[in-house]
């Protein structure tokens, strides 16, 4: 297991369309989840996409139990979700303040589809087929969009609401994760 470095926006890199596993259930398949999620819980993050460790393969982990942004939201299940597809239930948006563990120390407001459902696969190949909404629907659109060499600032419609996140969030309790 290891603890990888996470890529910067900026590293050509993340902005790659990933490949699609083909091969589920192998030891090689398992390790890089495994450093995933060890990287992503000593970033304290919420979400990590392969891509931002420099694997391009289109595999996303997410998972957290309580969010200070979202007191009241539901925990969002420990998932792995590789080659997912989503689509959106119905045209309502919502917008909300994302970080990026690639973008470090800035936010910014970002409007997302408000229903969706998701596919994909699980590491053994088992199929998931969820719908998600609010956060938990939030947290798969900005992770899958790693897929796709998308960065949530490239999703940002209002400008004025993006920013360092120790100005826009003066008490670090509040900050927005990712
Ligand atoms: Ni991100």
């Amino acid at each position: 297991m290891a603890i990888h470095e996470i890529l910067k926006m900026g590293d050509p890199r993340l902005l790659r369309i990933a490949q699609p596993v083909l091969q589920f259930n192998t030891p090689v398949l398992d390790a890089l989840i495994r450093d995933m999620f060890e990287t992503m819980t000593a970033a304290e993050g919420v979400g990590l996409a392969a891509p931002q460790i420099g694997v391009d393969l289109a595999v996303v982990i997410m998972g957290f139990e309580s969010n200070d942004r979202y007191p009241d939201a539901p925990a969002v299940p420990e998932t792995i979700l590789i080659n997912p597809v989503i689509e959106p239930l119905g045209p309502e948006e919502e917008e909300d303040w994302e970080g990026c563990l690639s973008v470090p120390g800035m936010n910014g407001v970002v409007p997302r589809f408000s229903r969706i459902r998701y596919r994909g696969f699980d590491a053994q190949g088992g199929a998931i087929d969820r719908i998600a909404e609010g956060f938990h629907a939030r947290v798969v659109q900005h992770e899958c969009d790693h897929l796709i060499g998308k960065l949530y600032p490239m999703r940002i419609r209002d400008f004025s609401r993006f920013g360092y996140s120790s100005a826009l969030f003066p008490d670090p309790a509040t900050q927005p994760r990712d």
